[in-house]
């Protein structure tokens, strides 16, 4: 059984999708923790709500960015991870930090990369007037929303859509596309090898898999290259 450590900053939908698929898709893992900051409060609600351990640890209590990351090191390592999964997770993480987890931490990001990494990536993808917008899954590298891409998620820009509008037709697809990935992961059919993503013989998801679909609601789709 895999342990699955997720750190959230927010209200944690993404956590929720990922801790109902490993349930009721019965994953050879288990969320075995969920760690949040101060404003991790809903998304640390709905954690324990299905039963996983929360705990809650603040940037701000600490003193530096190294100590903040000792302690939270720490706790995440309690829970014997193999996988370090950033859910929402508003924190950027030292190269340390990274490296003690690399090739086992994954990361959302709410734009197709490279495009708009950062922050208010959905005002910034209207205003550039793209077409097609989206969300990233891929291994964390001590870049900003660098690292190998695992599989991303396109998300047509419809006329008449704002920033809201558009935030939410992208987290949908971020709830399909983040458990999907993740399950991917811990059935081990890919993973990080010589800083490039390789996938393994066992390889390509299932045609069953819930995720493979090339029709998503919403005219989004998957995009992923085994
Ligand atoms: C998601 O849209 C995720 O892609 C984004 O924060 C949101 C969290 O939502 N992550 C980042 O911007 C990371 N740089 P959630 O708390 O409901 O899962």
């Amino acid at each position: 059984m895999q342990n699955i450590v997720v750190l959230i900053s927010g209200q944690g939908s993404n956590l929720g999708s990922i801790a109902q698929a490993c349930r009721r898709q019965h994953w050879p893992a288990r969320v075995a923790a969920v760690i949040g900051g101060r404003s991790a409060a809903a998304g640390l609600a709905l954690a324990a709500l299905e039963g996983i351990p929360t705990q809650q640890l603040a940037h701000q209590d600490f003193s530096s960015r190294e100590a903040y990351e000792a302690e939270l090191a720490e706790r995440i390592d309690a829970h014997d991870p193999d996988w370090v999964v950033l859910a929402g997770f508003m924190r950027i993480l030292t190269p340390p930090f990274v490296a003690r987890y690399l090739g086992r931490m994954v990361n959302i990001h709410p734009s197709l990369l490279p495009a708009f990494p950062g922050l208010a990536t959905h005002r910034r993808a209207l205003a550039a007037g793209v077409k097609v917008h989206g969300a990233t899954v891929h291994f964390v590298t001590p870049g900003l929303d660098d690292g190998p891409i695992i599989a991303q998620a396109a998300v047509p820009v419809q006329p008449g859509d704002d920033e809201a509008t558009l935030a939410a037709r992208v987290l949908a697809a971020e709830h399909r596309l983040y458990p999907m990935v993740v399950r991917w992961l811990v059935e081990g059919r890919s993973r990080l090898h010589s800083e490039q993503l390789e996938w393994l013989p066992a390889g390509e998801p299932p045609a069953d898999d819930p995720g493979r679909s090339a029709a998503w609601p919403d005219d989004s789709q998957l995009l992923w290259c085994p």
